[in-house]
């Protein structure tokens, strides 16, 4: 059938998308498949209902993408599509509502609370301690993520996160190693593929490092001995679980250096897929082509 590849969109990761679209278009032509770009930053509903599409490769970061609302549109329009349904993603796109659950399911996740405005701020680190980290509960790729030091940085971190939501994250910051485990598949048949360690200079994995310099190391399979490997790769499959997402997702883990511990920060339901981006690399150790990878996930895509 014909396939609309949903990419670019109206977020702040609308770069991120274009390069994410356009890589997995050109797998799904390579594999043969009807592909066809589609901009939805661009063209309107309507023109997608339009389009005729069989099913789509939603490849979409953050707010209107993939965040619930269109996949409730898709679901309207009847056209099945990638990734995780309405409340997943919604879920997902919420930092704040994912943690929440994760506490619930006793799944680790670092210590936070949640700031509304100005007043809590001098307080804060006296109970989740110093260095945190502020985060804008809603975007993706590092945008709207302060590293707090000292009380000094709390009010400017503040302001910078606030330009993004209005409800902003407050967490632990845990020193240690960054991980991060991609999770193919839905309920019983989720599984993780091999983890991937993140080594960025100085333990800066921002926007820029993650799309554009080359100066981030990417250990895969990460060096981790078999049996912690595993305990993690099982916590990030119930971590899948406990949102409800299906399809593919990437959760983002950090090891504790101290003690070997891993937390929870945030599970990714529309992971990138750019030639730096970390899916298409645990997919690649596991055996499965990039081009495999986007024909698996067109081929699961439903309602
Ligand atoms: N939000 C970016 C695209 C990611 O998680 O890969
Ligand atoms: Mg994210």
């Amino acid at each position: 059938g014909r396939v609309g590849v949903l990419y670019g969109g109206r977020s702040h990761e609308r770069e991120v998308s274009i390069m994410s679209g356009t890589g997995v278009h050109k797998a799904l032509l390579a594999k043969g498949v009807d592909a066809h770009l589609f901009d939805t930053g661009e063209r309107s509903l309507a023109e997608l209902a339009a389009a005729g599409f069989d099913r789509v490769f939603i490849a979409l970061h953050g707010r209107f993408g993939e965040d619930g609302s269109l996949q409730g549109a898709l679901e309207l329009l009847g056209i099945p599509y990638t990734g995780s349904g309405v409340m997943a993603s919604a879920i997902a796109m919420d930092k704040i509502m994912t943690k929440r659950i994760w506490a619930n399911h006793g799944l680790p996740t670092p210590r936070f609370e949640v700031l509304t405005d100005g007043s809590e701020l001098r307080t804060v680190p006296d109970r989740i301690g110093l260095p945190l980290m502020l985060k804008a509960p809603h975007e993706g790729s590092t945008i709207g993520i302060t590293k707090v030091v000292g009380y000094s940085d709390m009010t400017q971190g503040f302001a910078a996160c606030r330009k993004y939501d209005e409800e902003i994250l407050a967490e632990e910051f845990v020193s240690g190693r960054e991980l991060t485990v991609a999770v193919l598949g839905r309920g019983q048949q989720a599984r993780a593929l091999p983890i991937v360690e993140i080594r960025a200079p100085d333990g800066n994995y921002d926007f820029e490092h993650k799309y554009y310099s080359d100066d981030t190391k990417y250990l895969c399979p990460a060096p981790i001995d078999a049996a912690l490997a595993g305990r993690i790769q099982n916590i990030a499959v119930r971590a899948f679980n406990a949102i409800g997402c299906e399809g593919w997702a990437r959760v983002d883990v950090m090891l504790r250096a101290s003690d070997d511990e891993p937390f929870l920060l945030e599970v990714n339901t529309s992971p990138g897929m750019t030639g730096h981006s970390l899916v298409p690399m645990a997919a690649r150790t596991a055996g499965m082509s990039y081009e495999d990878l986007c024909v698996l996930l067109v081929s699961e895509a439903r309602l």
